[in-house]
């Protein structure tokens, strides 16, 4: 079992004084803190490789080097090549930016489909991409009771029109992890191309995009104890027959092709430093070899990070659950915390998930009210004209203790 308080240790905004003392940190699914390593690659990088790019002398050879290493580090993370990784501010704009390379391949007759499930981030490119390609566009449903889904509705709308499936990992509002696979194999069965968002998947457990068997993954390194940047998985032969928006000196082969102008080279240090991280928890707590690859080591940190969460998840849910008038919105059961992240959404009765989250910032427990641009299911569920969600966020930093301090305010409120 991972340790925690060791983990927190290592975590420098964990030990910051807000408003006098420290905090709790439920906000992870809009963003995780960083791991003190992250913090010191980029200083690093900033004190001394800060260059451009593909210059003869030492700090550019430096940044080369930073930038290979960060497209290995996610390569590993996501159980692809490095030259399957491409770099970009942040998973919305590296949506768009493939959504626009793929809108050249849909006509009239074809059809994207998205889910009521995700992110509007992987929602809009795909729409948006339809309309101007005058393709159309079907919307898969979720059961509003359990947060999950429905996927009778997803087999249903796959059909011979069927081009793009863009359906996220993990949903940022209720915690569902999807059945990505076996969306992705009814993909394959009509010749769609797949896009994963895997944004909230990734701080929690392994991917392997050629298991899954996807076309293109997307994640965001703020998410996973990284710095503010987002990375997409592309299968090499879309990545090099697409035609992708670009300047004519970028070249016209992947990942350089996709990554417009000088990317975020500090961030890159840190992503790498973020994933060599979660590669030191296999070896510390997951009984991987300090001589194992950096994959086999992070398959043994998530098999470990998993554990622990699921610990968490349960005792937060079952805590809520005992809390009068509160409501989930997601999967509640003990045998669903293998379907679920630890990330919780809730009403209670007679109150705001404003004035939810405030009372939480007014003990320094720092969680998000709202509707997260998980536009499609906050509607679906009826929440979005009042206020959407409280949503608790849990990763492995956080601790059982933390939970009770904030069960506590939840039921005093
Ligand atoms: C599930 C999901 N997808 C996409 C995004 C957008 O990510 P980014 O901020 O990197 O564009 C988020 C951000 O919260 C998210 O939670």
């Amino acid at each position: 079992m991972i340790d925690a308080g060791e983990v927190r240790k290592q975590f420098p905004a964990l030990h910051e004084e807000y408003n006098g003392r420290q905090a709790v940190f439920f906000d992870n699914p809009g963003g995780t803190q960083v791991h003190e390593s992250v913090v010191a690659a980029m200083v690093d990088y900033m004190t001394r490789r800060n260059s451009n790019t593909h210059g003869l002398f030492e700090t550019s050879v430096r940044t080369d080097a930073v930038i290979e290493g960060a497209h290995g580090a996610v390569a590993d993370l996501l159980g692809c090549d490095a030259d399957e990784v491409v770099f970009g501010n942040n998973m919305t704009s590296l949506t768009f930016h493939v959504s626009r390379s793929l809108a050249r391949e849909l006509g009239p007759g074809d059809e994207v489909l998205v889910t009521r499930l995700d992110h509007d981030a992987n929602v809009m490119p795909w729409v948006m991409a339809a309309e101007e390609r005058g393709a159309g566009v079907r919307w898969a449903d979720v059961d509003v009771e359990s947060g999950t889904l429905d996927m009778e509705d997803v087999r249903r709308q796959i059909g011979p029109r069927t081009k793009i499936v863009a359906v996220g990992y993990a949903s940022n509002a209720t915690g569902t992890i999807n059945d990505v696979g076996t969306i992705i194999g009814w993909a394959g069965e009509v010749g769609a191309l797949t896009f994963v968002d895997a944004v909230q998947y990734a701080p929690h457990g392994l991917i392997d995009v050629r298991e899954l068997g996807c076309d293109f993954l997307a994640c965001s390194s703020y998410k996973f104890f990284g710095p503010h940047s987002g990375q997409i998985y592309g299968r090499r032969e879309h990545l090099e027959r697409l035609e992708a928006y670009r300047v004519r000196p970028a070249g016209d082969r992947p990942p350089g092709k996709w990554e417009t102008g000088t990317q975020n080279h500090e961030g890159m240090a840190g992503v790498t430093a973020a994933i060599s991280y979660l590669a030191g928890l296999g070896v510390k707590y997951g009984g991987a070899e300090a001589s194992d690859s950096r994959r086999r080591k992070l398959a043994a940190a998530w098999a470990v990070v998993g554990a622990y969460e699921r610990m968490l998840t349960e005792r937060l849910i079952s805590g809520l659950l005992s809390v009068p008038g509160i409501r989930i919105f997601g999967l509640t059961e003990r045998g669903d915390w293998d379907r679920r992240v630890a990330t919780v959404s809730l009403r209670k009765r007679g109150s705001t998930p404003e004035q939810l989250a405030l009372a939480l910032a007014e003990e320094n427990i720092f969680a998000w009210n709202g509707t997260f641009y998980a536009q499609a299911v906050s509607e679906r569920m009826g929440v979005e004209e009042s206020g959407g969600w409280l949503r608790l966020g849990l990763v492995h930093y956080n601790t059982l203790e933390e939970i009770e301090r904030c069960l506590r305010v939840l039921d005093g409120v």
